[in-house]
C-alpha cells in the first residue's frame, strides 16, 4: 500500500488552549482548582501549566519547523479584561504577537475566545446565563478582533458549549460544580446567544476593515450509538444524541433556540450563523438503556466493548471520525475543520498510528465529497487536562513539570513528516522516526 495525499492547502497543527498551557491565569478555573482540588484527578491546578505565556515564541517556531501550517490557540477572556470594561492593553498585545509570530512562522492563526473558562467578574454573576453575557461577549471579541486586525480570519467562538454546559452545571464536574437542569438549559440558551452576539461583531470589524472573517463554534461531536437490535437502547439514546450533537448546531443554523432547551424563539444574528463547523472529534459511544443513568438522561455508554481504548478510557475509532465529517457535511453543507483531535497516551504506543488512521479516515471523506479544511491534532504539549489534571497526556511533546524541558515524542516526527508532504502513509511504523 502507497501513502494517500491531503490536498496541497489542507492546514495541519496542533490545538491548544490558553488555560491548559499558559500558566498565571486568574479566572474560575483557577480559582476552582484553588478551592476545590479534591475535584482534580491529582490536586494540581494550571498556576503554571507549560508556561507557554512566558516561552510561547520558542513553542511556536519548534511547530513551525515541525513543518504545521496552521495552529490554534485561544485569548484568555480574564487577561484581556480582568475587570468588566476596563481591557487590558498589554495582554491584547500579546495575543496579538502570538497572531504575529504564528503568521512570521508561516503557520495560519486559528483563534478560540472561550476554550471553558470565565474572568470571575462574569462568573460570579451567573456566567453564560447572565443577561448580559452576550453583550460583554461582544465587547470582548470587537476588542480582539480589533487588536489582531487582519492577522485572523479564522475565529472560533466558543469552545464545545454543550460540553461547558453539562459539566459545569449538570455533571458537577467543573466549575460552579452545578447539578441543576434549568441552570444547564439556561446556560446553553446562554451560550448560543454569545455565539450569535460575538458572531456579528467579528463579522462587523472584518467589514469596517474590509477583510475576511470565518466564524464558529468547536463542536464536541460524539455520537450516542444504540446497540443494534435493542429498541429500548434506541429509544434512550435518541434525545441526548440529539441534546448533545445536534441542538447547538441546528439552532445557530436555524436562528432558533429548539425544544426542549429554548421555545423555539428566534434569536437575533443566530440564524446561518456558523461560516465553516470546526468539529472536535475523540470518540463515538455504544449505549444502552439504563434506568439509573439520569444524569444522561438514561443512555449509558458500554464501558466493556472491543475497541482498544486511550488511557481516559475512550475507545479509539478512526471510523467514528468519518462517521461524524460524513454526518454533517451531509446535513450542513459547511466546510469543516477539524478543530481538535487526539489521544492520550504516556507512551506513544498509540498516538502514531492513532494519527495515520484519523487522517486516513479524513482523506476517504474528502475523496467522497465532503469540504475539509484542515486538520488540528489535540495536543502540542502534555498539559492540564481538565479535571483530570495533569494525568491524561495527549501531547506530541511531553513537558518536565520541574524543568519546562519539551520532548518530542516518536509521533511528533511522525506527523512532521506528514505535515511536510501532506502524504499519510499507511503504516504509523513506515515512517516513525526518532524525535
Ligand atoms: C476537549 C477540550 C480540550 C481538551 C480535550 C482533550 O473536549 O476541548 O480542551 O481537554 O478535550
Amino acid at each position: 500500500m502507497t501513502s494517500r495525499r491531503l490536498p496541497g492547502d489542507f492546514l495541519l497543527g496542533c490545538a491548544t488552549a490558553a488555560h491548559q498551557v499558559e500558566g498565571g491565569t486568574d479566572n474560575d478555573w483557577s480559582r476552582w482548582a484553588r478551592d476545590h482540588p479534591e475535584k482534580i484527578a491529582d490536586n494540581s491546578d494550571a498556576q503554571t501549566a507549560c508556561d507557554h505565556y512566558r516561552r510561547y515564541r520558542d513553542d511556536l517556531a519548534v511547530l513551525a519547523a515541525l513543518h504545521q501550517n496552521a495552529h490554534r490557540f485561544s485569548v484568555e477572556w480574564s487577561r484581556v479584561e480582568p475587570q468588566p470594561g476596563c481591557f487590558d492593553r498589554g495582554a491584547l498585545q500579546h495575543y496579538a504577537d502570538v497572531v504575529r509570530t504564528c503568521r512570521g512562522l508561516g503557520m495560519e492563526p486559528v483563534v478560540t475566545l472561550h476554550h471553558f473558562t470565565f474572568p470571575p467578574w462574569l462568573a460570579s454573576r451567573g456566567g453564560a446565563a447572565h443577561p448580559d453575557a452576550p453583550r460583554l461577549f461582544a465587547r470582548y471579541a470587537s476588542a480582539c478582533a480589533g487588536a489582531f486586525g487582519s492577522g485572523v480570519e479564522w475565529w472560533i467562538t466558543l469552545n464545545e458549549p454543550v460540553v461547558l454546559a453539562y459539566m459545569g452545571h449538570l455533571a458537577g464536574r467543573w466549575p460552579p460544580g452545578g447539578r441543576s437542569v434549568p441552570r444547564t438549559l439556561a446556560t446553553l440558551r446562554g451560550l448560543a446567544r454569545m455565539h450569535a452576539a460575538g458572531y456579528r461583531a467579528l463579522h462587523d470589524a472584518a467589514m469596517r476593515r474590509g477583510g475576511v472573517a470565518r466564524v464558529s463554534v468547536a463542536h464536541h461531536e460524539r455520537r450516542l450509538v444504540p446497540r443494534r437490535g435493542h429498541a429500548a437502547d434506541r429509544v434512550a439514546a435518541a434525545l441526548p444524541d440529539f441534546l448533545f450533537n445536534r441542538w447547538f448546531l441546528r439552532s445557530c443554523v436555524t436562528g432558533r433556540l429548539l425544544p426542549p432547551v429554548g421555545t423555539g424563539a428566534p434569536v437575533p444574528g443566530l440564524r446561518a450563523s456558523l461560516d465553516y463547523l470546526g468539529l472536535n472529534y475523540y470518540c463515538e459511544d455504544i449505549v444502552r438503556f439504563d434506568a439509573a443513568s439520569s444524569a444522561t438522561l438514561f443512555a449509558k455508554p458500554l464501558s466493556d466493548t472491543d475497541a482498544p481504548r486511550s488511557t481516559f478510557g475512550w475507545p479509539i475509532d478512526p471510523g467514528g471520525l468519518r462517521r461524524a465529517i460524513d454526518a454533517l457535511w451531509r446535513e450542513f453543507r459547511l466546510p469543516i475543520l477539524i478543530s481538535e483531535n487526539g489521544v492520550a497516551d504516556n507512551d506513544d504506543d498509540l498516538r502514531p498510528q492513532f494519527i495515520v488512521d484519523h487522517l486516513s479516515a479524513v482523506i476517504d471523506a474528502i475523496n467522497d465529497g465532503a469540504d475539509v479544511r484542515g486538520y488540528l491534532y489535540w495536543t502540542a504539549w502534555d498539559n492540564f487536562e481538565w479535571a483530570e489534571g495533569y494525568t491524561q497526556r495527549f501531547g506530541l511533546f511531553s513537558v518536565d513539570p520541574h524543568t519546562q524541558q519539551r520532548t518530542a515524542r516518536a509521533s511528533a516526527a511522525l506527523y512532521a513528516g506528514i505535515c511536510a508532504t501532506k502524504a499519510v502513509p499507511p503504516a504509523a511504523r513506515a515512517t516513525a522516526r526518532p524525535g
